[in-house]
């Protein structure tokens, strides 16, 4: 599973200023862990929308020069809120996008009490194919992501490389063992007080627990000097992301609503027909996820509304042909099958069945969920 660790005497010096490394530029990641000052939710509801809408723009101009992935801490941890998993070619964009961050109205109120500073790097224990694609960063479209800093005992880069392969390679297979966790290894060395921060991306903490449980009993585990904080972080687009730090006043949110009283055998009401116009899309919530509403014609289509490359909110974007284009970047899905026909975007979105009936349009999950009747 992870590539944790490093080779004495096989570092490389970096080519370019920003990274280049033999077969490839590597990236710079960040983690921004923000916390916002309970007194914020003291404003009027104007400022603190206001604050909202600057934020996202703030964001969404750095779209051509980061890839941003927004995330919300809000009930898994106290003292953090909104994670910001940055993804670049530069630090200075890094630092670019933090200076815009503080100009925001929401600046006053927002404190960083974690920031993890990492690049990408070729891992020296896998095969070399693998070693190249870990260059760069792929996030996954999965609901939930959990970010840890890593530091090893200095003990460990005493041992022989042959001594830390076999037990990287016991590691590598446990990892193995449950593929639906996606980790990202990323290598802070010199950068920053961790010497790794390693991310998974995964639908089942279930799995994401098992794992890690099963990793202590590796006999690498025994040079583990640090890997806590654990952040337990859930996936949703920036503005949702803010919308969960709440505030007296707010009203309850329609993913709350559903989310209580969903059945996924079922089919659910979602909008009226008269709300989604030919060529447009509207985003509803359905099972406590965002779905993008799409009319073409005669036809109705519903997908996920997150784009599967960095989130974007799908309703968004543009209409034509049978497609849906992403607002930020211009990936394109087809919106009968959910495919990207045009990146960045390189994974599909989750489709859904959709009808007309009594005024209304009604959802259903199209994959029945496992151990569930169909729902049509
Ligand atoms: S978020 Fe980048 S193409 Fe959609």
């Amino acid at each position: 599973m992870s590539d944790r660790g490093a080779r004495r005497g096989d570092s490389k010096s970096p080519a370019g200023g920003h990274g280049d490394e033999a077969g490839g530029r590597r990236q710079v990641v960040k983690f921004s862990f923000y916390r916002v000052d309970p007194a914020w939710r003291q404003l009027p509801v104007a400022d603190r929308e206001a604050g909202k809408d600057a934020l996202v723009a703030a964001v969404d101009a750095f779209s051509g020069r980061l890839q941003v992935r927004s995330y919300s801490v809000v009930g898994m941890r106290g003292d953090a809120d909104v994670l910001l998993w940055q993804i670049g070619e530069r630090l200075e964009d890094i630092q670019a996008l933090a200076t815009e961050v503080m100009r925001t109205p929401l600046a006053p109120h927002l404190s960083m009490p974690y920031s993890y500073l990492a690049m990408t790097r070729k891992s020296q224990y896998v095969s070399p194919d693998e070693a190249e694609a870990r260059l760069h960063l792929h996030p996954a479209d999965s609901k939930y992501f959990f970010v840890y800093p890593f530091v090893k005992t200095r003990e460990w880069y005493q041992l022989s490389l042959e001594e830390r392969q076999e037990m990287m390679s016991g590691h590598i297979t446990v990892g193995r063992k449950y593929p639906s966790v996606k980790l990202n290894t990323t290598y802070s060395f010199g950068l920053d007080d961790q010497e790794f921060v390693v991310s998974f991306e995964t639908d089942e903490p279930a799995d994401f627990l098992d794992l890690v449980m099963e990793l202590r009993e590796a006999k690498s585990s025994l040079y583990t000097l640090r890997d806590t904080p654990i952040f337990t972080c859930v996936s949703l687009g920036l503005r949702e992301t803010l919308d969960t730090l709440g505030a007296p006043g707010d009203p309850v949110s329609a993913s709350q609503a559903v989310g209580l009283q969903f059945d996924s055998d079922a089919w659910q009401r979602v909008a009226e027909e008269s709300d989604v116009a030919d060529g447009a899309a509207k985003m509803v919530y359905f099972a406590g996820e965002q779905v993008a509403l799409v009319r073409f014609g005669e036809r109705l289509y519903a997908v996920a509304n997150r784009c599967s490359h960095a989130n974007a909110s799908l309703a968004d974007g543009t209409v034509a042909d049978g497609a849906l284009t992403c607002p930020s970047h211009g990936s394109t899905f087809d919106l009968a099958t959910g495919e990207p026909s045009c990146g960045p975007a390189n994974r599909p979105l989750m489709t859904y069945a959709v009808r007309s009936e009594d005024g209304g349009i009604w959802l259903a999950q199209r994959t029945p969920v496992p151990g569930r009747k169909s729902a049509s």
